[in-house]
């Protein structure tokens, strides 16, 4: 794993928006998966700045985003279908076409996790897959204890992201109880992976990870198993010890 410490999460987001964009300028058709959160929101405002600075053509470009909540109609503000293609998709001029999200509309939520499924493998897979982390471990939305070989799947949230994810909904019983994640399997088959981690409430996951030992109580833990991660973590995200490792 390549590891960047970075003071704060300003330097997070230069670090990251550059890597993306080297991705970019290496393989102008690349398959790019989307991670949502806040830890990403500060790379992707960077991101738009360096692409419209340096004048980037992402015509050519594909986004698969790893999740979306189950039920939130898609001009709801924290839909992960608004949230993108305001601040993401829309500021970059991506079409609808190139830009893959989960539905959690669909009244078939099992048919809507195999067509989507099918739908990364028709783009060829992703070559460069942003995560961010939750405290208890989760990415995407897989939360701890999730099969390591699961694929795209609708997932009960567990009470600590409900909460967690409270502070961008008016009011936390507004927080969705399902959502549709793309599974561990399917990032695993990533051919690249860009972790970002920011804060000391991710040092729990973080340090878990850091272990290099493998816990489905902590899905992070699988990218050990990865061969090509990239971790982008601020100095208070990586504690110094490693619990997880006694
Ligand atoms: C959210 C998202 C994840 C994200 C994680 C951490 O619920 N589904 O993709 O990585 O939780 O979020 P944040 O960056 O806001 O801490």
């Amino acid at each position: 794993m390549n590891i960047l410490t970075v003071k704060n999460g300003k330097e997070l987001s230069d670090v990251a928006s550059s890597h993306i964009l080297k991705a970019v300028k290496d393989k102008p058709d690349l398959v790019l998966g989307i991670a949502t959160g806040g830890t990403p929101s500060g790379t992707y405002q960077q991101l738009v700045e360096k692409v419209q600075l340096h004048s980037v053509d992402l015509s050519n470009i594909k986004t698969v985003n790893l999740d979306e909540y189950v039920g939130l109609a898609r001009n709801h503000e924290e839909s992960y279908w608004h949230y993108l293609h305001e601040h993401l998709y829309g500021p970059l001029g991506l079409s609808p076409d190139q830009a893959l999200i989960p539905n959690g509309l669909n009244e078939n939520l099992e048919k809507e996790c195999v067509r989507y499924e099918k739908a990364i493998e028709k783009v060829g897979g992703v070559d460069l897959q942003i995560l961010g982390v939750g405290r208890n471990g989760h990415i995407g939305f897989n939360e701890p204890g999730t099969p390591l070989d699961s694929k795209t799947h609708v997932v009960e949230l567990t009470d600590s992201t409900r909460q967690a994810n409270a502070r961008f909904f008016d009011d936390p019983s507004e927080v969705p109880t399902r959502a549709i994640t793309v599974g561990i399997s399917t990032i695993m088959k990533s051919r690249s992976i860009l972790l970002l981690a920011s804060g000391k409430e991710k040092s729990d996951a973080v340090s878990a990870l850091l272990s290099g030992k493998i816990d489905p109580q902590w899905p992070v833990t699988v990218l050990n198993q990865h061969p090509d991660v990239t971790l982008v973590v601020t100095e208070d995200a990586k504690a110094e010890e490693h619990e997880h490792a006694e």
